[in-house]
């Protein structure tokens, strides 16, 4: 019996303002209000930005998050991972990743919004160790007209 090979390991690596096409194209792929590439170009940029994509070799970008931080806080803008290697740990450890990021630059606690109907993402937070603080009823609308609440959810992070 053939087994399908083991995904190619995947290595956490700053973003570079070069990338900003290639996640672009990868946030189109996941979120129904895409960014456009000079967009996040100019966050990548941002002094308080704080950016890492996850490659293959090749520098082949499967996943990216986006954080800002504003004195001893974060805030998560947008992560995503490539739906063809979902689930395999990646969204995790962009997560860690940009939550160690941001405890070194002295963050204290790291904030997100999500909407209330995205069950992988809001699994991934608790997975994660957030907590649900607050709630935009209707705040997101969706594809077709129908509206979803904003979960507002943080994590402390623990001085690096
Ligand atoms: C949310 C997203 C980034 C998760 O990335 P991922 O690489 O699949 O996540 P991981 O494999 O690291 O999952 C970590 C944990 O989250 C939970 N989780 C992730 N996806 C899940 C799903 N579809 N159903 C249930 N639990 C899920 C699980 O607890 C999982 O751990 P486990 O696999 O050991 O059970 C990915 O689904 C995605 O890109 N979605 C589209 C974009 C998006 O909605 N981004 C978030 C906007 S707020």
């Amino acid at each position: 019996m053939s087994r399908s090979p083991a995904p190619a390991p995947i290595s956490l690596l700053w973003a570079a303002p070069d990338d900003a096409r290639a996640i672009s194209a990868l946030h189109a792929r996941l979120f129904p209000t895409p960014w456009d590439s000079d967009a996040i170009q100019a966050l990548i940029e941002h002094p308080a930005s704080l950016a890492l994509v996850a490659v293959r070799p090749g520098r082949d970008i499967v996943g990216f998050i986006i954080a800002q931080i504003a004195a001893d806080e974060a805030e998560i803008l947008t992560v995503g991972v490539a739906p063809d290697r979902q689930r395999g740990g990646i969204g995790r450890q962009l997560v860690e990743g940009a939550a160690r990021a941001a405890a070194r630059s002295e963050a204290r606690r790291v904030f997100l919004d999500v909407a209330d109907g995205n069950t992988p993402a809001r699994a991934l937070y608790a997975a994660c160790g957030f907590a649900e603080i607050g709630r935009r009823k209707s705040y997101y609308t969706l594809p077709g007209g129908a509206r979803d609440d904003a979960l507002q959810l943080a994590r402390d992070l623990a001085p690096a």
